[in-house]
């Protein structure tokens, strides 16, 4: 049965302590969860935040990879991601190597066919095609893919983490936008995985140009999940945790804002004397927007949807993890 707000909320905060849980969210969910959340941010600060306190329940307002990624942060406790059916396409777009990718070719995309491969090719496919060559993978790929990486990156230090590595060629994975703003920010060769995002790779210029047309003085941020066309337009690139950073520290009072619309709920609180406008209405995870107040209520209440890496599958991928973050 539906509930009132007030009432839900209440009741969210009182099974909370009961089942001493903390809410994570990302800065993509609905305002109305990012209202209620104890931490919000990217989803790797939310994982090592929660990591870092003592509760017993971690509830993921986000999408399954970074329930996952909480998992192996926290193997002891309970993550529970309270839409079981939020997946985030493009961690979907590329399978470790036992599994297929559930997308192979993407029809309408037409730029350098090297980003292109065929149907069940998988990550391990790729490494025997390029051997002794690391793979890099976003934090945006399931446990799988990062057990069968070399090291992880977020969108912030990808041009770091590949610095960091001895080889001069590195294979990308899963997002072709972020390899692409990589490739041009270093020196060494990147082989691309051909994923996306569908919220950032839909943007075109002439969103960009309309919207300076219409904020003629606003300051334009763009994230690295967009195309390169795109970033190379933009005054900043930023991850979302980079936007905010960004936003609050620059002398300008206007910002489009180039990613998933949800972040310009922190946005604006956090800068209540500055104005942000979406680069594109559109820019909409659906995904992301599966939680509500109902589902995190549901999840507390119910204890679901346990979402629990296994153990071989941790230890590998907490190694990938680890070496980014030890640098
Ligand atoms: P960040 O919050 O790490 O910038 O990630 C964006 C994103 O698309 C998460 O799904
Ligand atoms: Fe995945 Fe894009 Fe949604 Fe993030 S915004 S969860 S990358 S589909």
């Amino acid at each position: 049965m539906e509930q009132s707000h007030d009432s839900l909320v209440q009741k969210i905060q009182q099974l909370k302590k009961q089942r001493n849980a903390v809410i994570i969210a990302h800065n993509y969910q609905r305002d109305e969860v990012q209202a209620i959340a104890d931490m919000t941010g990217d989803s790797l600060e939310l994982s090592r935040k929660a990591a870092a306190t003592d509760c017993d329940v971690i509830v993921f307002c986000g999408v399954h990879f970074m329930a996952e990624s909480a998992s192996i942060l926290s193997p002891g406790r309970i993550v529970l991601l309270t839409a079981a059916d939020a997946m985030c396409p493009m961690a979907e777009m590329i399978g470790a190597g036992v599994e297929r990718p559930l997308y192979g070719t993407f029809p309408g995309y037409k730029d350098p066919p090297k980003y292109i491969y065929p149907v069940n090719y998988t990550l391990r496919d790729i490494k025997r095609d390029y051997p002794g060559t690391p793979v890099v993978s976003y934090v945006n790929t399931t446990a799988e893919v990062k057990a069968e990486s070399d090291i992880c990156c977020t969108s912030a230090n990808v041009v770091e983490v590949i610095e960091s590595l001895p080889e001069g060629r590195v294979i990308c994975v899963p997002d072709r936008n972020l390899s692409a703003w990589a490739a041009k920010n270093t020196k060494k060769e990147v082989i691309s995985w051909d994923g996306y995002c569908h919220v950032h790779d839909r943007v075109r210029p002439v969103d960009v140009e309309n919207a300076r047309a219409a904020h003629p003085n606003a300051v334009f941020m763009a994230h690295p999940e967009c195309r390169l066309n795109i970033l190379e337009m933009a005054d900043s690139v930023a991850s979302t945790s980079g936007m905010l950073r960004f936003a609050a520290a620059a002398g300008a009072k206007e910002f489009i804002v180039g990613t998933e619309i949800g972040l310009l709920y922190r946005l604006r609180k956090e800068n209540p004397d500055k104005q942000f406008y979406p680069l594109r209405k559109d820019m909409v995870c659906p995904n992301m927007k599966r939680t509500t107040l109902q589902s995190v209520y549901n999840s507390l209440n119910e204890m679901q949807h346990v979402v629990k890496v296994s153990e071989e599958i941790r230890e590998t991928a907490w190694k990938a993890l680890k070496r980014m973050l030890s640098l």
